[in-house]
């Protein structure tokens, strides 16, 4: 039965069960031998109207009781009850973008509505968030496709030409072979972080924490660095104030991967003829930070925002001679972010970019 009629019954039994129950007793009393009340009838005619007339209004204050009643029932219970059902429905449908109404008060009936308010928000995030991700993975699908199919296009092409013979000296046999040799180093390293942000995504990815000095661990990753800079004729310039002993807690070869992707950022955005890379470590009383700056073509403001983002490339055109799928820094923002650490840039357009990183030092 609709909740409607059942609390029409109600209201009939509110208004019913006391006049049959006062009716019947009166029945009863009239009925009786030398009843008071007959008696009283007919000795004063004037009291039996009064009587009736109070009988009369003692049925119309009833009915208006129940009225009041069962209406503060349907207000409080059914309203409410209506738009939840409604509610239900909508999203049985897959329709997520609504709000149900929630009735004025805390109690139970509120929660509830409040309740179902928070699930549908929680739902349609998880809706959001697979479509998003659905979508992410097709620009990836995408992605890869076009940036494993210019090095094969390009091996395939420098290889017809020695089958050919159209690399017809040792030079330009040398030549072709190592365009091919380039291009397929090219598409190991798209192949190795396409897989390491596969890890990255459904958080595979084997972290090996340990307490490290940070000063230590720059001091070496610094020489490394500059062998590696010197060879394309940048200049390195290294200030470090941190203590000896100040920690952090990190996996190195992680670590390592972030300093190799900025510092990579750095040479291959590189427009000056001296180029200057610079890394300054400072230390504040529970921080450490880190900053690589560079003097290269820098970022727009307009792009700046958006860096850290997968597969953001402020220079759209994926043919750019510059390479790279725009994975870079968000795998940069992902591992630091792990660490517990947070990561921002400051750029300036062909003046130079700067990256920042923070960590927590280890109070040991
Ligand atoms: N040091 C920098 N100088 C100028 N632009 C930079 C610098 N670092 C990052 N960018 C800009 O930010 C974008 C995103 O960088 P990211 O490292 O994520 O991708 P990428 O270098 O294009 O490709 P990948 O790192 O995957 O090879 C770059 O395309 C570039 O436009
Ligand atoms: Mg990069």
């Amino acid at each position: 039965m609709r909740l409607k009629y059942k609390l029409i019954a109600v209201f009939g039994g509110v208004v019913l069960v006391p006049v049959v129950l006062f009716s019947i007793s009166l029945i009863v009393l009239a009925s009786m031998k030398n009843s008071d009340l007959i008696s009283l009838f007919r000795a004063e005619p004037a009291a039996k109207a009064i009587f009736f007339r109070l009988a009369m209004m003692f049925l119309v204050i009833l009915i208006v009781t129940g009225l009041a009643l069962v209406s503060f029932i349907y207000a409080e219970v059914a309203v409410p009850i209506r738009h939840l059902s409604e509610g239900t429905r909508y999203i049985a449908e897959g329709n997520l973008d609504f709000e149900i109404e929630v009735p004025k008060g805390d109690d139970r009936m509120a929660d509830l509505c409040r309740n179902f308010n928070y699930m549908r928000q929680k739902l349609k995030d998880s809706a959001d968030m697979t479509i998003e991700n659905e979508m992410e993975n097709r620009k990836l699908i995408s992605n890869i496709t076009h940036d494993l199919k210019t090095p094969v296009t390009s091996i395939k092409g420098y290889a017809e030409g020695l089958l050919d013979g159209v690399a017809d000296t040792p030079e330009k046999q040398q030549k072709y072979l190592r365009t091919i040799y380039n291009k397929a180093n090219d598409m190991d390293k798209l192949i190795n972080e396409l897989t390491f942000y596969a890890g990255i995504d459904t958080n595979r990815i084997p972290y090996n924490f340990a307490r490290i000095s940070i000063s230590d661990y720059f001091d070496d990753c610094v020489d490394e660095i500059s062998m590696d800079l010197e060879s394309h004729g940048i200049e390195l310039t290294y200030t470090n104030y941190i203590e000896r002993n100040t920690k952090i807690i990190a996996d190195p070869e992680q670590l390592k991967k972030v300093i190799n992707n900025i510092v990579g950022n750095s040479v291959k955005y590189m427009n000056k003829e001296k180029g200057q890379i610079s890394i300054l470590l400072k230390e504040a009383d529970d921080s450490v930070l880190i900053g690589i700056e560079d003097n290269g073509k820098g970022i727009d403001n307009k792009d700046l925002p958006y860096i850290f983002d997968r597969f953001y490339r402020s220079d759209t055109s994926r043919n750019s001679s510059k390479g790279g799928s725009g994975i870079g820094l968000s795998i940069v923002k992902k591992i630091v972010e792990d660490h517990g650490g947070r990561v921002w840039a400051h750029s300036h357009p062909d003046i130079g970019t700067t990256i920042f990183m923070e960590f927590r030092k280890y109070e040991g």
